[in-house]
């Protein structure tokens, strides 16, 4: 072999390697920042994207601290987009529902747009009927939060924060919430630890908005994945969603998943409680042994098609359901696939709805010098 020859075959060698060193996945945790897009005055937003050596990647926006996806293996190894959403902010911006966004100052209802805390009454602007919705009209779900990324020894992290100020939305008190979204880098965890303080009595509860389809969030109903629920109770409402205070025994009622049912299998049952949400869209009070203040298993949602399993663990004492009852399909999502109804579900771990004017439901007070923390974890698994 010619001298040439062998350097050429040598160049050739080399470049070959170089190209499969850099063509293979780098499985390394990290944290990669790109540009979202800018919304409607102009202000830029930034897709924070985490991802870990098992194959799960998370997609979380400034605006609103949005999840806008979290990737996921099914039980042959493909991965699937599991959370609806869009493609850039200004589809967040002009969105209506809330998809994966952060929720505050109050998620979900505040009957009447009105509480009193410390023998003052607070008004609200109402956003949802006679009521407040979501921290009202500009709630923290319409906020640029400012993001970075944060050491972490379990994963990869990024911590987003807001600071209220005081009145915005009707709400007493200077908020200084924080959001960090903690990707574990073994094992397909996502953990999220609310944190906030105040410099006047308030009102909190923080609360994620996440639409999950297991299948994919381009793949149809959810009627068909199972819900099971650590909850023996839920807070009946009337007929525009607010709590009436009682706390509801499920069972033998449409509203028990102690053992795993199929959501769709009775969610059009001759029933007033479904007739009020159109399907679930309600608060369940979640078992706990007495006084035990730490993480609990609220949730698991199993798809049997795609083998997906997503646990959801938390801290806080409720969670919402939401089966999508509101989209109608004409919202146009990611890669324009459009939303039908019950394309999702919701599991919002919160503190019950309308608690500052229900004496008798945990209390939603934040008193300053006191610090708001609380965790709930999205878990994934195949089986
Ligand atoms: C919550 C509410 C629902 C609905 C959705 C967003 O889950 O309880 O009634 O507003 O948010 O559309």
């Amino acid at each position: 072999m010619s001298v040439l020859r062998t350097g050429m075959v040598l160049f050739l060698g080399l470049t070959l390697m170089t190209l499969k060193a850099s063509g293979s996945p780098d499985s390394s945790p990290k944290v990669e920042v790109q540009p979202f897009g800018a919304i409607s005055s102009g202000q830029k937003t930034d897709l924070y994207v985490l991802s870990n050596r098992k194959g799960m990647v998370v997609a979380i926006t400034s605006y609103g601290a949005t999840i806008v996806s979290i990737k996921v293996p099914d039980r042959e190894g493909h991965v699937d987009d599991v959370t609806l959403g869009f493609d850039t902010a200004r589809g967040y911006e002009a969105g209506k529902a809330y998809f994966g966004a952060t929720i505050g100052r109050y998620g979900n209802r505040i009957a009447h747009g009105q509480f009193v805390l410390d023998g003052k009454t607070y008004t609200l602007p109402k956003n949802n009927g006679d009521n407040t919705l979501h921290g009202g009209i500009s709630g923290f779900s319409m906020k640029i939060w400012a993001a970075k990324e944060i050491p972490s020894k379990d994963g990869v992290a990024v911590q987003f924060t807001y600071v209220s100020p005081d009145g915005e939305e009707g709400f007493p008190g200077t908020l200084t919430a924080t959001v960090e979204f903690t990707l574990f880098k073994d094992k397909n965890e996502l953990k999220i630890d609310y944190k906030a303080s105040t410099d006047k009595p308030t009102v909190v509860n923080l609360t994620n908005h996440s639409y999950f389809n297991l299948a994919g969030q381009n793949q149809g109903t959810i009627l068909e994945q199972t819900l099971q629920l650590n909850a023996s109770r839920f807070t009946p409402v009337d007929a525009a969603l607010i709590p009436t205070g009682e706390l509801r025994d499920v069972k033998n009622t449409p509203f028990e998943f102690k053992q795993p049912v199929a959501i769709g299998k009775r969610i059009d049952d001759a029933d007033e409680q479904l007739k009020f949400g159109q399907g679930y869209d309600h608060n369940w009070v979640l078992d706990r042994k007495a006084g035990s203040s730490g993480l609990g298993l609220a949730a698991v949602a199993r798809d049997p098609k795609s083998g997906r399993v997503l646990e959801v663990l938390t801290t806080e004492p409720g969670v919402q359901i939401y089966t999508g009852n509101f989209l109608d399909g004409t919202v146009a999502g990611k890669g324009g696939y459009k939303y039908s109804r019950r394309s999702a579900f919701c599991l919002e771990t919160q503190h019950f709805p309308d608690s500052p004017n229900h004496a008798n439901f945990p209390s939603t007070t934040l008193a300053p010098g006191k610090e708001y923390r609380t965790t709930t974890i999205f878990r994934f698994s195949v089986k």
